[in-house]
């Protein structure tokens, strides 16, 4: 068939509130023109994050009631445990609020000042949780990773050579941990093979430093492997999943992605001793370790939509969404990052709108004309989010990329709304010359996209 149909039906609606362009606005102004800063009211289709906004199974729902909200021990808790680890095989499984809160407390006990934790390219919370400590976070994906109009099937892998060049050069004693982003997130959604993780671990192997996923869109990456590497085609993404993990020393994970809950996480190692003290932190700022500051009805439900997430019926409709996005987005000749990865599509906000410098942020204007003309929230991932002015000599350090990621909710927009969005990017990119570029008002120091404040530059 060549229709592919949202494996779901709904039973449990959510009205969305109309806005009119002059209604937008006066909010957009009103927000200083950060749409983190939008109440959740004021959009009409919210492709801010696929992060905590699935919409849950009614057998989540029913594990929800069942949860066994014990203090120590609960049942909940097992469930959660054996479902990780028939997934994942790790010895020890530490649930936390939400993935960097797992972040947090891996890179309290491993980094520190003169450490580097090399990635094929860490997400933001990642690279914020590693400076925190005085360490630094490195990026060394492979150069196709870094073209946006290249196709290539696993642009998300790490550079093998750089990643052993840069072993030697720092030492392996100063680096306690490589990660791997699958998929990954900063550059596009874009799968890791199993090749490059197996490789990855091998390299590592020799000089005793330890893998660690982030491991959020796992189920994404697996489905990835399936369609695209060959070998894994019969396989199902359960075992191609276990083999992923099989070759990772431990993981971070966010719930709140593929395990479709909208909170919830865990840290999982197999190295005794390193969990022996991260469970120690997790007292003191999360809570008990059969819990770590999750209700036991989260555990119950993070356990089922693991069970449900590697389903393939349901993994076909979520890639299957973002190649429909890629396909109608060619056709209409808007620039993108190639092929679509797997949550969301990232319009190429330099080549969308070249007439604005790097330092005036081409992504956020077009962030905020989609929010203008259509009501969509969508994110910028380009200078705002990654890029670094030097303190001394005020120059200014631009991400290889301007993105603007629209990430899909999972089992939460249905193709109507997917063809509304399409429309909306449309009109925006026919009015692309008339857009300006954008300037702060105000940053903080770490994770400025989330608080900042601009003004439009005339
Ligand atoms: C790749 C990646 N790692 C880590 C995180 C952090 O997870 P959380 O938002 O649950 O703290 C995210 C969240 O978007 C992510 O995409």
């Amino acid at each position: 068939m060549k229709t592919i149909i949202e494996p779901f039906r709904i039973k449990m609606v959510e009205p969305i509130k109309m806005t009119t362009r002059e209604q937008r606005e006066e909010i957009l102004h009103r927000a200083g023109y950060n749409l983190f800063l939008i109440n959740a009211e004021e959009i009409i289709i919210d492709l801010l994050t696929d992060s905590g906004t699935a919409a849950m199974s009614h057998n989540q729902w029913a594990g929800i009631m069942r949860g066994d909200e014990s203090y120590a021990g609960a049942r909940s808790y097992h469930r959660f445990f054996e479902k990780v680890q028939e997934i994942t095989n790790f010895k020890h499984i530490i649930p936390t609020h939400q993935g960097r809160a797992a972040e947090r407390i891996l890179f309290e006990l491993i980094a520190g000042p003169g450490k580097y934790v090399p990635s094929n390219t860490h997400f933001d919370t990642t690279r914020a949780n590693i400076e925190y400590q005085a360490a630094e976070a490195v990026d060394l994906v492979i150069p196709e990773g870094k073209d946006p109009q290249l196709i290539h099937p696993f642009k998300g892998n790490i550079d093998l050579t750089r990643l052993e060049n840069f072993i030697r050069h720092k030492g392996a004693k100063n680096i306690p941990a490589c990660m791997l982003t699958i998929t990954n997130n900063s550059g596009g959604g874009q799968p890791v093979s199993m090749e490059n993780i197996r490789k990855t671990k091998e390299i590592l192997a020799r000089y005793g430093i330890p893998l660690f996923l982030d491991a959020c869109r796992f189920a994404e990456n697996s489905y990835f492997i399936k369609k695209r590497e060959p070998g894994y085609e019969n396989k199902s993404c359960k075992e191609i999943a276990q083999e992923m993990f099989s070759y990772a020393d431990g993981c971070t994970m966010s719930a709140k992605k593929d395990a479709l809950v909208n909170i919830g996480g865990f840290l999982a190692m197999n190295d005794d001793d390193l969990a022996m003290k991260a469970r120690n932190v997790l007292i003191v700022t999360e809570g008990f370790p059969t819990y770590g500051g999750l209700a036991g009805r989260d555990l119950e439900a993070i356990a089922q939509g693991l069970e449900e997430v590697l389903q393939e019926d349901y993994l076909h409709y979520r890639i299957r969404t973002a190649e429909y996005m890629g396909e109608h987005l060619d056709l209409i000749g808007v620039p993108y990052l190639k092929p679509p990865g797997g949550h969301a599509i990232y319009l190429d906000a330099k080549a969308f709108a070249p007439h604005i410098p790097v330092e005036q942020f081409p992504g956020q204007a077009i962030a905020c004309q989609l929010y203008t003309e259509g009501g969509i929230r969508s994110c910028e991932i380009g200078g705002i989010m990654f890029g670094r002015t030097d303190p001394q000599s005020g120059d200014y350090f631009p991400p290889a990329m301007e993105l603007v990621r629209l990430a899909f909710p999972r089992r939460v927009y249905t193709q109507s709304h997917f063809d509304y969005v399409l429309e909306i990017i449309e009109a925006v990119y026919q009015k692309r010359k008339a857009l300006r570029g954008f300037r702060f008002t105000y940053q903080a120091p770490v994770l400025r996209h989330f608080t900042a404040k601009f003004e439009v530059v005339r």
